[in-house]
């Protein structure tokens, strides 16, 4: 049962001065990956078919994704009323498409399912936390909150699971960082990008330039706080010191990395 629903949000406060374009061009995208966190849990009750726990929790963790994406629909709509939400969706739904027959995880095993279900949330619950640091606009500031918070909330969930699984399952610390590291590299695959596209763009599909024109936006919010909270989060899941030096040494590069290609990218579109 998620903690807030779409009236608990200000949206009385909304101030239409202080919609700032990238960030509303990224909560487009957002909204559509969110909503189809339904698929998601569907594909994770079949892979988790013989733990009731585990399908009850996907099941709610579900319903709490599915919300993101409508806080985050309503509030593009309010700042651009040309914003087609539903049109947007289904453009996303029809192309992106999840393997809801599956019976076993993509990622090998459900220890892995759970190491890359603790990835994306890390990676969620930094990029809304970096959102709502960023953000002027109150009412996208105070989604952004409640979204980071309930990311927060699912890592921790997926991390209890995961280690009733590595217990079961045993899965070795470079299993586990195969599979982490499988799944941040695939953070620059199809998905957002063609969420971007699908929100934000008219005509034929390039995946390279809505990738590029994603992950600018995206990369500008961040700063080096939240990689190296997010790094943490990663290294705990992980098997790996979360305050030790080698996640000094990641926090540092990642940092690097994406304020370079940030720039690169803000360069080459200006
Ligand atoms: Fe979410
Ligand atoms: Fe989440």
């Amino acid at each position: 049962m998620s903690r807030w629903t779409l009236d608990d949000i200000p949206w009385e406060r909304f101030d239409a001065s202080k919609v700032d374009a990238d960030l509303l061009a990224v909560a487009k995208a957002a909204s559509l990956v969110e909503r189809n966190g339904g698929d998601y849990a569907t594909y994770l009750c079949n892979v988790f078919a013989d733990d009731p726990e585990m399908q009850a929790a996907a099941r709610a963790w579900g319903l709490e994704e599915i919300q993101h994406g409508m806080a985050l629909g309503r509030w593009a709509k309010r700042a651009d009323p040309a914003y087609d939400f539903e049109g947007a969706f289904a453009r996303f739904a029809a192309v992106i498409k999840l393997p809801l027959d599956a019976v076993d995880s993509v990622r090998g095993s459900r220890a892995g399912e759970l190491v890359a279900r603790c990835m994306v949330e890390v990676g969620t619950s930094s990029y809304y936390t970096a959102l709502a640091d960023q953000a002027e606009e109150p009412v996208f500031k105070a989604i952004c909150r409640k979204i980071a918070a309930d990311e927060l909330r699912h890592y921790k969930l997926f991390y209890t699971h995961l280690d009733r699984y590595v217990a079961r399952e045993g899965l070795g610390f470079w299993g586990r960082l195969k599979v982490a590291a499988g799944r941040i590299t695939e953070s620059e695959d199809d998905e957002l990008a063609f969420a971007y596209h699908a929100a934000n763009e008219n005509g034929a599909y390039d995946h390279a330039r809505s990738n590029r024109a994603y992950v600018r936006r995206a990369y500008s919010v961040y700063r080096r706080p939240h990689i190296e909270r997010g790094l943490a989060m990663a290294f705990k899941a992980i098997g790996l010191d979360p305050r030790g030096r080698l996640h000094r040494v990641a926090t540092s590069l990642a940092w690097t990395y994406i304020r370079t290609r940030s720039r690169h990218l803000a360069r080459a579109a200006a």
